[in-house]
């Protein structure tokens, strides 16, 4: 079973209010969240937390991780637009982006963004771009596999991300050369662990390229940048990340090795979006109908376009009826949207309570690649989006797509109001 973080009859309530399905996101949490990973990393003075915007592209909860002291990761030119409206200036925003555009490298530097390089061959393109700036991360790809014990792996070696060792070294070299003055190193080796000991493995690897790097080409080291990766338990009985067990990992390695070389003012960067805000955030929709062939299906008023993981990779998301939560399991169902695509499914073959038309879902650890994901195939409107203030209250914080959004680029294509 997993609690939700909003009791049945609060669900009720706003439900009445806000017609599903929407997301919904719980703004305690989610401001605990970054205190506990602030409070985790505590030891390294300089630590900063850039959100992944890609996670939850949302402004109230891009301010809301903006007055917890983080700043942002963005990927594109859109997400540094909406986040420098935002007010993220500077050395706040890190852009973390790949195959990029130039235009893209111009507004980042433009707006002063740490710009993380993700291959030795952009130097060119930024050398006839922008002015070099000052400081300046480059973002390593080890190759080979990257394992954890048995169950965690990922493969860098097919990665498109990233550098390799010898060509950081000799990025860091050219951009010393180019007037840099501080240099990031950045990583990103495996996604959604479900492991207290991903980051300190990463960050072990990390500060030890670091050493060589420094050595090598005598750079001043400004912050080692640990990106996302750090995962949710998404299945009930899945024993959830400690952030401070993670954080006590990645000081224990940064003493061992960065401290055994004297570099003891290098900041730690985190790029974490999932673990911030999957499971502060729900999808609640609604059940319209049941329906017995070879299966028994449960069709829901949402469906992949509010959230693809599940249709994409197969990622299992928790579901719940409201205010059921110890109901025991007695048929086997699969929840579905109505999408024209048969892997429209929020659960397959899946032991539920018995449900009734017009029961409200609640479908977990939605919070994070989950809105983001959307999409409009068969001219599904994007939901809306609500957020349970830290009072008590619901407050809308994106309208649900109309029509007439959907329309409005395509007038004057064939086509008139
Ligand atoms: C460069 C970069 N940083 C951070 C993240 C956030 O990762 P997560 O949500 O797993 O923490 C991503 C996710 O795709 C990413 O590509």
């Amino acid at each position: 079973m997993k609690e939700p973080f909003v009791d049945k009859n609060k669900l009720d309530e706003i439900t009445e209010q806000f017609p599903t399905p929407f997301h919904l996101y719980d703004e305690a949490g989610i401001r605990q969240k970054a205190r506990d990973l602030y409070e985790a990393f505590s030891w390294n003075e300089g630590f900063k937390e850039y959100f992944a915007v890609k996670a939850t592209p949302t402004p109230a909860i891009l301010k809301i991780l903006q007055e917890e002291g983080c700043g942002v990761d963005c990927a594109s030119y859109v997400e540094l637009l909406m986040s420098h409206k935002l007010g993220f200036e500077g050395h706040d925003i890190m852009f973390s982006s790949n195959d990029t555009p130039a235009s893209e490298f111009e507004y980042a530097s433009k707006i002063g963004a740490i710009i993380n390089l993700d291959a030795y061959e952009h130097i060119e393109l930024l050398k006839n771009t922008i002015e070099i700036p000052k400081t300046i991360s480059c973002r390593y790809n080890p190759g080979g596999v990257f394992a954890l014990g048995t169950d965690i792996m990922d493969n860098p070696q097919e990665s498109k991300f990233g550098m390799t060792k010898e060509q950081l070294i000799k990025a860091f070299k050219e951009l010393k050369g180019l007037g840099v003055e501080k240099f990031g190193i950045h990583s990103f080796l495996a996604s959604n662990t479900v492991t207290n000991d991903y980051y300190p493995a990463l960050a072990e690897e990390l500060f030890e390229l670091a050493v060589e790097v420094v050595e090598e080409t005598g750079v001043e080291l400004d912050f080692i940048n640990l990106s996302g990766g750090i995962g949710v338990n998404y299945k009930p009985g899945q024993q959830e990340n400690d952030i401070f067990k993670i954080g006590e990992g990645v000081h224990q390695a940064y003493d061992k090795v960065l401290g055994a070389h004297g570099l003891t003012s290098v900041k730690i960067y985190t790029e974490l979006g999932r673990y911030m805000l999957a499971p502060h955030g729900l999808l609640v929709t609604k059940v319209l109908h049941r329906k017995n062939t070879y299966r028994t299906y449960i069709g829901v008023d949402a469906s992949a376009v509010n959230l693809m993981r599940p249709a994409f990779y197969g990622a299992y998301h928790h579901i719940s009826i409201n205010g059921r939560y110890d109901d025991k399991a007695t048929e086997k169902v699969d929840i579905v949207g109505s999408l024209c695509e048969n892997n429209d499914k929020f659960a397959v073959e899946r032991m539920m309570p018995e449900i009734q038309i017009g029961d409200t879902l609640l479908i977990h650890d939605a919070g994070a690649h989950g809105f983001s994901m959307g999409y409009q195939y068969n001219a599904k409107l994007r939901s809306a989006e609500i957020l349970l203030q830290e009072d008590g209250s619901p407050r809308m914080i994106r309208r649900a797509e109309v029509p007439e959004d959907y329309f409005a680029t395509l007038y004057g294509f064939d086509f008139s109001e």
